[in-house]
């Protein structure tokens, strides 16, 4: 068992939170990039319309002509192992996009400078925090115009509670870009604007901030000395509870700080380590393999007509050819056909340690969420967090007769969380509710209906503005009150609808006793 807790220790498993447009793809290719994993940055930058519905780096293979994979980069930095798992529908938000965070141990949150924290950064880091992930901040486009740094992190702590350590400061006198200082070492690293569109590296040049010679300015090298005097320096402990982030400041599009933010991640951002369970226990790296299914994805690649179950590995060597049994079912899986690398290249693995992702094809009672354990060794994850949906549609069928295939696909796109299923106790089956987190899940789910499953449907608007998750006590006390109706979800949850934002807060300010919830926990 050595072998997995030292194949683990080199594993660092994490996402990247960002709101659209703050860097979040420049960076990826970057982090690639450095790691060797992609020969050079494309030449060829396209402007984005119309990515939506496929991953990112899907559209940045199609677009930037680099072949990345779609759902999990690996790569290694400094003999260690990194795990990049994409946070899928960056453009528009899915059920999938907080799945995935259930699959990490750590965070990089990439803010554009200007802009700071931005709404959606805001929902993906609310899931971070209700997990305890540590978050690394890289404020990126410091080459445009910004606010001053100190700005920046009172920003990040008035809007989300999270304590920002400095662990580099920029150096930029009179709104001019020149590097940042490495609050560490005392080292500045000078930023060369020039040359550096084209995808080639940044040089670095590193100086010591103390050196007589420095090139930093006098009122940056004090701004560092008050910082160091106050002591705001980084605390890892803070960190690694969720409470406090470091902070790295560079510039994305001119792998600009990326190799001290690479550098963070491995020294600073946790191994694989014990998972809670849903008995409250832990589940140890070093006991036999376990692993938490966090996605399901149906035809993946057009090439291969499939479905394919992401697997973060938890505990354990994972070994192919292995009988995986689902806790839910009790059933047995064959993983004969796992995948490492996933999107148009395909790789077979024959093993994996904690913090790895695998993908088994053709999986079909696997559903997100589901935790899957070796023979004689079971396990239980605790269920993966979603927020309450924000648009809400009644689904028809427009033909009749397709009926059955009408239900399969609702059930099928509900299981992979393309849309969630609320159903009227009163009405079952016939008008289910979609609901769902951004509009254009509803774009894939009907086209989805219809070419893959052959039922077309139509769409019609609902009362409901609101939901809030709540449970059985909620439930009898809502079913009486009038502009709320108790819905169900799939897994038999009680879900709220209110008419309107106004509607749920007065209710909730009625009784306080209600749970109504915005994380949906089950
Ligand atoms: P996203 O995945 O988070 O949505 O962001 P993406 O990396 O696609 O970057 C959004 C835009 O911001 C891109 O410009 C990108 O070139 C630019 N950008 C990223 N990092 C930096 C940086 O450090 N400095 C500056 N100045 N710009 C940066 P675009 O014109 O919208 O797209 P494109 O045509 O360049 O692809």
């Amino acid at each position: 068992m050595a072998a997995v807790e030292t194949e683990a220790a080199r594993r660092r498993t994490f996402a990247i939170i960002s709101h659209p447009d703050a860097g979040k793809t420049t960076l990826t290719e970057k982090f690639l990039l450095y790691a060797g994993a992609i020969g050079r940055a494309g030449a060829v930058q396209t402007r984005k319309t119309d990515r939506a519905t496929t991953s990112d780096w899907l559209e940045l293979e199609q677009q930037r002509g680099i072949s990345v994979s779609s759902a999990v980069a690996r790569f290694e930095h400094d003999s260690h192992v990194l795990n990049l798992l994409d946070t899928p529908g960056h453009r528009d938000f899915s059920e999938d996009t907080y799945r995935v965070l259930s699959g990490v141990d750590a965070a990089v949150m990439v803010l554009d400078a200007a802009r700071g924290v931005e709404p959606q950064t805001e929902k993906l880091y609310a899931v971070c925090k209700a997990r305890g992930t540590p978050v690394i901040t890289f404020v990126n486009k410091m080459d445009r115009p910004t606010p001053e740094p100190l700005e920046i992190l009172d920003d990040i702590e008035r809007t989300l509670g999270l304590v920002g350590q400095p662990v580099t400061w920029p150096i930029k006198p009179e709104g001019q870009f020149q590097g940042v200082i490495d609050r560490r070492t005392a080292r500045a690293f000078r930023f060369e604007a020039a040359g550096v569109r084209g995808g080639q590296m940044a040089q670095e040049d590193e100086a010591d901030l103390t050196g007589s010679d420095s090139w930093v300015s006098e009122d940056v090298r004090e701004e560092v000395e008050l910082l160091d005097a106050i002591g705001a320096d980084v605390d890892v402990d803070a960190f690694l509870a969720g409470t406090a982030s470091p902070v790295f400041f560079g510039s994305a599009l001119s792998n600009f700080g990326v190799r001290l933010l690479l550098d963070a991640i491995v020294e600073l951002a946790p191994p694989p380590a014990a998972r809670p369970t849903r008995d409250g226990g832990h589940r140890a790296i070093d006991e036999p393999f376990s692993g938490l299914v966090f996605k399901i994805q149906a035809n993946l690649d057009p090439r291969h007509r499939d479905r394919m179950a992401f697997v973060r590995v938890c505990s354990g060597r994972f070994e192919r050819g292995e009988t995986l049994i689902n806790h839910r079912t009790g059933r047995g899986t064959t993983a004969k056909y796992a995948t490492a690398v996933f999107g148009r290249d395909r790789e077979t693995v024959d093993e994996a340690y904690p913090g790895d992702v695998i993908g088994l094809i053709n999986a079909m009672d696997l559903v997100a969420g589901d935790s899957l354990h070796a023979q004689g060794a079971p396990v239980v994850f605790p269920p993966l967090p979603t927020f309450t949906p924000e648009h809400f549609a009644t689904a028809h069928p427009t033909d009749r007769n397709r009926t059955k295939q009408f239900r399969k696909g609702v059930d099928q796109l509900d299981e992979e969380g393309v849309v969630q299923v609320l159903r009227h106790p009163d009405l079952g089956d016939q008008a289910p509710i979609w609901a769902a987190v951004g509009r254009l899940q509803f774009e894939v789910a009907t086209w989805r209906m219809e070419h893959e499953f052959g039922a077309p449907v139509r769409l019609e608007g609902t009362r409901f503005e609101v939901a809030r998750a709540t449970d059985e006590d909620g439930a009898k006390v809502l079913a009486g009150m009038r502009d709320v109706e108790v819905y169900r979800r799939s897994t038999g949850a009680p879900m709220a609808l209110f008419r309107s934002r106004f509607v749920a807060d007065r209710v909730a300010a009625d009784n306080p006793e209600l749970m109504l919830d915005t994380l949906v926990l089950s």
